[in-house]
Order: structure tokens, then C-alpha cells, then sequence
């Protein structure tokens, strides 16, 4: 108790009576902090060759790979739904995966043709490209390779390429997650001096190597291919400072705003940026994240729905601007229900 209190009679500390506001439905909406709607959900799509096709994802129960055209339908349920962006990752072909991974900067690649697809039938939907080279290289690394080590410079001037193709394909916003240092400011450097000043930058500066990302490799197909792990590039889930000065770096270099990821285990992450930087902070509920409430669910250990508007509720109340979450086409399908 402060001093205060101290001194304040018993009558008065009686009269306090905390769950007053909270008896009425009512009385609790009138007091709510947080607000979860459509507009703050991000869909993350997992983009297939062929047509007509859609494959699950045995680790994500609900999730599928969808072909292009498939992926045209989903954008245009999600502009009907109201969410505001959707983000893309492809499954390459494994003919296309190489050691420099230099399908990432083929024009024509699935990518870039999923990308000019949907941005003209569905031209009101913002579109975020995945920034890194996983998806491409046949070790499942974020960045080129040589021998053990992950080569820094070299991996950005691929990144650089990779990025331009995806805004010449129709990218509204670039989101590097590959944790190369400096790659912000190359790509922003390079994107501006073809005229994309307006291009957002979203930049993941706070990854860390987790062990929650696993049912996304197995969505692209490059789980079974990672050699090693990924520690000398994303962050140990260990440090806070760290994740700081990743995030003030990336401001410097121009990034608009910043992902955190993975999202409900580092929510303390969010709420820090959030308080030293002033900038929009978005949390990306990984692939694991999504698995937990689903597996849970699936064995009737939690209720799947109330679980999922919860973890949604979490995030915005750390501070998150929106989430990316495979969650949220239920979400607002239930938000708009
Ligand atoms: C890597 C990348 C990862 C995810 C998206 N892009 C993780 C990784 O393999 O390091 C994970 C997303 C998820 O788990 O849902 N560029």
C-alpha cells in the first residue's frame, strides 16, 4: 500500500469495489481497452503451381496450399470479410530450388505470378511479399550459403533482386524476414531508385530462431531440406536487448514498420518496441502457434473458438497495430457473423 492509502479511512478502502464495472454485460463493454476487427488481421496464403488445386497442410489442420486462381477466390473472400492485406509464400517447385536460390529473382516465378494475379483481379487488396530466400534454395536457408556459413552481403544483393520483382509483379508492401543485416536500407535504397517511393517497408527485425515455425516449413517445403539451424542469423529467444537494437537499426535504415515474430510468446517484445519507438508493430502468430490451439481443440483440451479470439485479443492489447495469423479468415468471418 502507498502512503496514500495508508492514511485514507477503512470506510472509504470498503466502498472500493472492483467488480462493479465488470457485473453487466453492458457495464463491461463500456469499460473494454481492446477492440479486435477485421482491418487489424493480416492472411497468410500458401501459394501452389497448377490450377484448381488446393493441398492441406498435414501440421496446420484447416490450412491449405492453394493454386493461383484458388488464390484470386481467397482474396476476394477477404476483401468482402474486410481484411485489409493478405501475404503470400510459394511452395517452389522443387525443379526451381537451387544452392544460390536464383528463382527468387526470376520475374516469372510463382511468386511474382501469383502476386500480378491477384493484384489485378482484386486490385483493392493489399498484397505483402515475403522477403527472404527459404522458399528457393534447395538447404532451406534464408540466405546464400557457403560451406557452414550464411554469407551476409551477397544473400542482400539477391534480396535486393528478389524485392524488385516482387513490386514490378504488383507487391504493395515488401517484408523482409530473413535477418541479413542491412537489408532494409539496400532494399530501400534500390526500390527508390526505380521509382517505388511508396512501397511500404515492413520489416521483420525482431525473428527469432524458434522451434514454432515448423509447420510452415512443411507448408514450403523446406523443413526436410534445412541443413543445420538458423541461429546465426535470427535472434535467441533469450534476448530482449538485442531485439531492441535489431529494431532501432531497421528504423534507421527507412523499414516503416515492424514484425515481431513468432507473436503470443513474445509479446513483451511487442509492447517494448512499442513504448521506445512509437511505430507500428505488427506480430506474426506462426505456424506453431496456429497447431497449439487447433491440436488442442482437436482433443478436447480447449475450446478452439474462444481460444482463438483470445490469442487475438492478446496481441492488440500488447500493442500490435494488426496480426498476420492463419486464424484470420475465421476471425473475421465471426467478427463480421
Ligand atoms: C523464413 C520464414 C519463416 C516463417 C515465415 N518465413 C520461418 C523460418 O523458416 O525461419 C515462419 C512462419 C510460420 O511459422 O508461420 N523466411
Amino acid at each position: 500500500m502507498s502512503k496514500n492509502f495508508e492514511r485514507v479511512n477503512m470506510d472509504f478502502l470498503a466502498g472500493r469495489r472492483l467488480r462493479r464495472s465488470r457485473q453487466y454485460g453492458w457495464s463491461r463493454d463500456m469499460v473494454r481497452e481492446t477492440i479486435v476487427q477485421p482491418s487489424d488481421l493480416i492472411w497468410p496464403l500458401f501459394i501452389i503451381e497448377g490450377e484448381n488445386e488446393r493441398q492441406a497442410v498435414k501440421s496446420m489442420p484447416g490450412v491449405d496450399r492453394l493454386s493461383i486462381d484458388l488464390a484470386v477466390q481467397a482474396a476476394k473472400e477477404a476483401l468482402a470479410l474486410g481484411i485489409p492485406a493478405l501475404a503470400l509464400f510459394p511452395n517452389t517447385p522443387a525443379d526451381a530450388r537451387s544452392e544460390d536460390g536464383s528463382e527468387s529473382y526470376n520475374p516469372d516465378n510463382l511468386m511474382c505470378r501469383a502476386l500480378s494475379t491477384i493484384k489485378s483481379a482484386v486490385p483493392e487488396i493489399g498484397l505483402i511479399a515475403d522477403v527472404a530466400l527459404d522458399p528457393y534454395t534447395t538447404h532451406g536457408h534464408d540466405g546464400l550459403l557457403d560451406g557452414e556459413r550464411i554469407l551476409n552481403d551477397e544473400s542482400v544483393e539477391i534480396l535486393v533482386k528478389q524485392s524488385l520483382n516482387q513490386v514490378r509483379a504488383g507487391a504493395d508492401i515488401i517484408a523482409p524476414s530473413d535477418m541479413m543485416d542491412g537489408r532494409i536500407g539496400a532494399i530501400r535504397e534500390a526500390l527508390d531508385a526505380e521509382g517505388h517511393q511508396n512501397t511500404l517497408l515492413l520489416s521483420y527485425a525482431a525473428k527469432y530462431a524458434s522451434a514454432f515455425y515448423g509447420p510452415f516449413r512443411e507448408a514450403v517445403g523446406s523443413g526436410s531440406r534445412l541443413k543445420g539451424d538458423k541461429k546465426t542469423y535470427q535472434l535467441e529467444p533469450y534476448n530482449r536487448e538485442e531485439a531492441m537494437r535489431e529494431v532501432e537499426q531497421d528504423i534507421l535504415e527507412a523499414a516503416d514498420w515492424i514484425m515481431v515474430k513468432p507473436g503470443m510468446p513474445y509479446l513483451d517484445i511487442v509492447r517494448e518496441i512499442k513504448t521506445r519507438f512509437e511505430i507500428p508493430v505488427f506480430a506474426y502468430q506462426v505456424s506453431g502457434e496456429y497447431a497449439q490451439i487447433e491440436f488442442a481443440a482437436q482433443a478436447g483440451a480447449i475450446d478452439r473458438q474462444a481460444a482463438m479470439v483470445e490469442s487475438l485479443i492478446a496481441f492488440k492489447r500488447a500493442g500490435c497495430s494488426g496480426i498476420l495469423t492463419y486464424f484470420a479468415k475465421d476471425m473475421a468471418e465471426l467478427l463480421n457473423s
